[in-house]
């Protein structure tokens, strides 16, 4: 009767306590996580997630057999104060046989899932799938179509239902292109091209990472991967196409695998659209100002305006449709007026050690460069 209660006083103090845990478990939703491996939403996410519950599994198994034998020896077999010295056993063959084959037999089941992933992740794309080139940059990605002649930074489109080839180098360091909800992480070297690839069965705005410390600002080396509808892909190819006028004349493409050297090579600026609505609205006087500010104040040395044919080895990200990306300074800050303006102002304030120093811009030039840059969408 003494030990029952006992055993109820103990029971009422990890009542409440799973109940908190319960509760702090409860916080766990996936809308504050977007970011997660776990939700995958690509054939590739998919292979990952499901050699990553059948492990869980296994663990969960194991654990449950194991502790479940633990507690109920500590209390089937507890000692108490009159009891007899236990016989002392030293080594049982069959004993240590039995726990030699059971893990090994349990880490068989785990490595067959896991091999077979590791071919089906390294297989060849389809004949169809749509190349997309990645190049690693301190601290921005820069995302390069080159069947259509498109280039873009830090926020990807792709087509939902069509499989994407992934073709990744760097300019400088190994950073690491990470996409969570499509695929896992690969490693982006200087010199030598590394390939992902995967088929997104769901459209929306998902967010990206650097995986491999790269500096100062690689925990903000973000991204963002748009998926869209196959149509509505075609529709921003078509106008990332159309933007501005038609490719430049040889000299301002810099040759293929420039390094950082050449970053001053001619960047061509493109005026805004011509052919959208928002873009017919007669543009002000800021934008004609941030005009001339983009071209006289240094900015055109590290970025190009040019959608189609833009140079290669620019320092800074291709800003052809910055007007209209979802995020700035590679998925660090919402593309706010007022994020674009302090980002455009104060760089070194928002980025520590990015390679855009603060340029001695004003409130109100900001506000003209702000209004420029905008109208590229
Ligand atoms: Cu790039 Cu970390």
């Amino acid at each position: 009767m003494h030990l029952r209660t006992a055993a109820a006083r103990r029971f009422a103090w990890a009542l409440p306590s799973l109940c908190v845990l319960a509760l702090a478990l409860a916080g766990c939703s996936r809308d504050q996580y977007p970011q997660t491996a776990l939700l995958p939403l690509s054939d590739f996410a998919r292979i990952g997630d499901d050699v990553q519950d059948q492990t869980f599994y296994w663990a969960l198994g194991v654990f449950i057999l194991v502790e479940g034998a633990l507690l109920y020896s500590i209390f089937r077999f507890r000692g108490r104060p009159d009891d007899p010295e236990p016989s002392q056993i030293h080594g049982n063959t069959t004993i240590e046989i039995i726990w030699t084959l059971i893990p090994a037999l349990i880490l068989a089941a785990i490595a067959v899932p896991t091999v077979k992933g590791i071919f089906e992740t390294s297989r060849r794309t389809p004949p169809d799938a749509l190349k997309i080139e990645v190049i690693g940059h301190q601290w921005w990605w820069e995302f390069r179509y080159p069947d259509a002649g498109v280039t873009t930074a830090n926020e990807m489109y792709i087509p939902q239902g069509r499989t994407v080839e992934i073709l990744s180098n760097s300019v400088d360091v190994v950073h690491s292109f990470w996409p969570p909800r499509f695929a896992g992480k690969r490693d982006v070297f200087p010199g030598r091209e590394t390939r992902l690839w995967w088929k997104a069965d769901s459209t929306g705005l998902f967010p990206g990472q650097c995986a491999e410390y790269c500096g100062i600002q690689h925990a903000r080396m973000a991204f963002h991967i748009r998926s869209v509808t196959p149509a509505e892909f075609d529709d921003w190819i078509a106008h990332m196409q159309a933007l501005g006028p038609k490719a430049p004349a040889a000299p301002a493409a810099a040759p293929a695998g420039d390094s950082l050297k050449t970053a001053s090579a001619g960047a061509q600026v493109q005026g805004p659209r011509k052919d959208t609505a928002a873009a017919a609205a007669p543009q002000g006087p800021e934008y004609a100002q941030g005009e001339k500010l983009f071209m006289t104040k240094g900015c055109m040395g590290c970025h190009s305006l040019q959608a189609v044919k833009a140079p290669k080895g620019l320092i800074g990200p291709n800003l052809a449709n910055v007007g209209s990306r979802s995020y700035i300074a590679a998925g660090w800050l919402k593309n706010t007026d007022e994020n674009l303006e302090r980002w455009i102002r104060e760089p070194q304030a928002v980025k520590k050690g990015v390679l855009m120093p603060n340029l001695g811009v004003t409130v109100e030039e900001s506000r003209a460069l702000r209004a420029y840059l905008r109208a590229h969408q």
